[in-house]
């Protein structure tokens, strides 16, 4: 019911788990860490959406660098796949077991190594939760460069894995430059030092890049270096409404141009995201009159001067309304409304879930083509499903989310490969925060070329021989079982 893409075959290459491994395993990391409980297997190996579930019979907690590679080393001589899991909240079926994998949970590697308060460079083990590390560095007075609405429960690790974007990359960048460092342990246990934690380092191939965004198909990251910017301490949140689509993306140009440096957040759902919030989470109401609206922006502005960014957005929001691409908003009058806003936003998944059974898609798109294809799904699927956007406007990145009361593949198969057709044909990304998984691993094709897929499965094939590393991830299922 996951996909279209997530038929695959279990590869009988790889062995399958018996006592004297269990034993091993019991030597290595001590009984309390080798977990076999049904329960704690059971979470373990259904997804964040309860959309994909593994067969495991072994989950390892390992403690340092050192036991994860030795898992490693041996569960490569003994061909056992593996799957790294963080926190478990990845939405394209990439931290759950496909079959019987091995399961290497992260979370109790969760030490801060060091944080540098001049040059704001953290350094902390992989299975860090992001939430603790946004509250461990309001106290030394910066933030993370990344922000999600899973960060009570994902881990810095599983954000570099999946090279996650956010809430605040129109801001800071993606992972790609603000990760300084990486140690990661490839698939036979060796352990790479990528670690650094310098802005300028050109001594020849970066090679931690290749692991950002890896799905851990490639090593276990077991510490990571982050450049964190200071915390600045003058914060706006405005919620806009606006009547029609162009006006968003007018909106977007214009605060581009007229907020500049201290524009932080740029976010928009349509009035089906709304709804379904309003509708499926307690506790949240519309903050504007209930006057139909077809669409909503979250703007958040950074800055250090509280008179003069407050007086900068209430000129520009002036502006928006007298140019009437803003029909209406509200602008956070103190801290908790500027997080009953951002809660509007940010629970949209939690909502969509509550609703029933959802079909995910992110996708980069030209921004003024982004919104036709939520449209055309519309009319595909007429009554069966509803169909929201929502997402990362200010980044080019759509949330397109069909959402029904059941899984029905005869609603499978009005989306896709439709809206992956549609993608490509727009030079778009059909994964552009969330990555490929088991989902869209057959996918692949649609953003890459062949050549580039070959490449990738070459370099797979020369630090993972035996393709243990998270199996049917990733990689098309033709070019990782060859
Ligand atoms: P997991 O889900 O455990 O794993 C994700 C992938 O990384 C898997 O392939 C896994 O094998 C691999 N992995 C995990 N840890 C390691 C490691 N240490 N070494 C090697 N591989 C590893 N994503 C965004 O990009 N932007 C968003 O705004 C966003 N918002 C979200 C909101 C909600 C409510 C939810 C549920 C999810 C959201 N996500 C978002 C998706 C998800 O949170 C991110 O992909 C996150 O980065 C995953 O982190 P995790 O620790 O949960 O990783
Ligand atoms: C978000 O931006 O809310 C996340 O990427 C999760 C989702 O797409 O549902
Ligand atoms: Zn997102």
């Amino acid at each position: 019911f996951g996909s279209l893409a997530a038929k695959v075959e279990r590869n009988p290459s790889f062995s399958t788990l018996n006592a004297d491994d269990i034993s091993y395993f019991k030597g290595v990391l001590g009984e309390k860490t080798v977990v076999q409980e049904e329960e704690r297997l059971a979470i373990a190996n259904t997804d964040w959406m309860h959309k994909y579930k593994g067969s495991s019979k072994l989950l390892l907690q390992p403690q340092s660098t050192e036991e994860v590679s030795q898992i490693l080393k041996y569960c490569n001589s003994r061909c056992l796949a593996v799957v790294p899991q963080g926190g478990n909240t990845g939405l394209v079926g990439g931290s759950v077991p496909v079959f019987d994998e091995v399961i290497i949970n992260m979370s109790l590697m969760n030490n801060i190594i060091s944080f540098d308060q001049v040059s704001g460079i953290l350094v902390c083990e992989a299975g860090c939760i992001l939430e603790n590390l946004m509250t461990f560095l309001d106290n030394q007075g910066f933030i993370m460069p990344l922000d999600l609405g899973a960060k009570g429960s994902c881990q810095i690790g599983g954000n570099v894995s999946t090279n996650a974007g956010g809430l605040r990359l129109v801001r800071y960048g993606s992972l790609h430059g603000n990760v300084l460092g990486i140690e990661a342990v490839l698939a036979d246990g060796n352990v790479i030092d990528m670690l650094g934690t310098l802005r300028k380092d050109n001594t020849g191939y970066d090679l931690k890049h290749l692991f950002i965004g890896s799905e851990g198909s490639l090593g276990i990251v077991t510490k990571v270096s982050i450049l964190t910017p200071p915390k600045l301490f003058s914060v706006n949140v405005a919620f806009l409404a606006c009547q029609d689509y162009f006006s968003c993306q007018k909106l977007l140009v214009e605060a581009k141009r007229k907020l500049g440096e201290i524009l932080s957040a740029f976010e928009f759902l349509d009035s089906q995201s709304l709804d379904l919030v309003l509708n499926h989470l307690d506790g949240i109401r519309n903050p504007l009159p209930p006057t139909m609206h077809n669409f909503y922006v979250l703007i958040e502005t950074t800055g250090s001067d509280e008179t003069y960014d407050r007086q900068k957005l209430e000129a520009f929001l002036l502006h928006a309304m007298e140019a009437g691409l803003v029909s209406d908003g509200a602008l956070a009058q103190d801290i908790n409304q500027a997080s009953s806003f951002w809660r509007i936003r940010e629970g949209v998944p939690e909502a969509l879930m509550k609703a029933g059974a959802v079909y995910k898609y992110d996708l980069s798109l030209p921004v003024e083509k982004m919104y036709d294809l939520v449209e055309e799904m519309r009319k595909r699927l007429s009554d069966s499903a509803n169909i929201i956007g929502y997402g990362h406007l200010g980044d080019g990145n759509l949330h397109l989310n069909i959402s029904a009361p059941q899984y029905d593949d005869r609603i499978l198969m009005q989306i896709e490969p439709f809206v992956y057709e549609w993608t490509s044909k727009h030079r778009g990304s059909i994964s552009a925060e969330h990555g490929l998984g088991l989902m869209k691993a057959n996918e692949i094709f649609y953003s890459k070329p062949t050549d580039t897929v070959t490449l990738m499965a070459s370099i797979k094939k020369m630090l993972d021989p035996k393709g243990i590393l998270n199996p049917y991830k990733v990689l098309p299922h033709s070019f990782s079982s060859s």
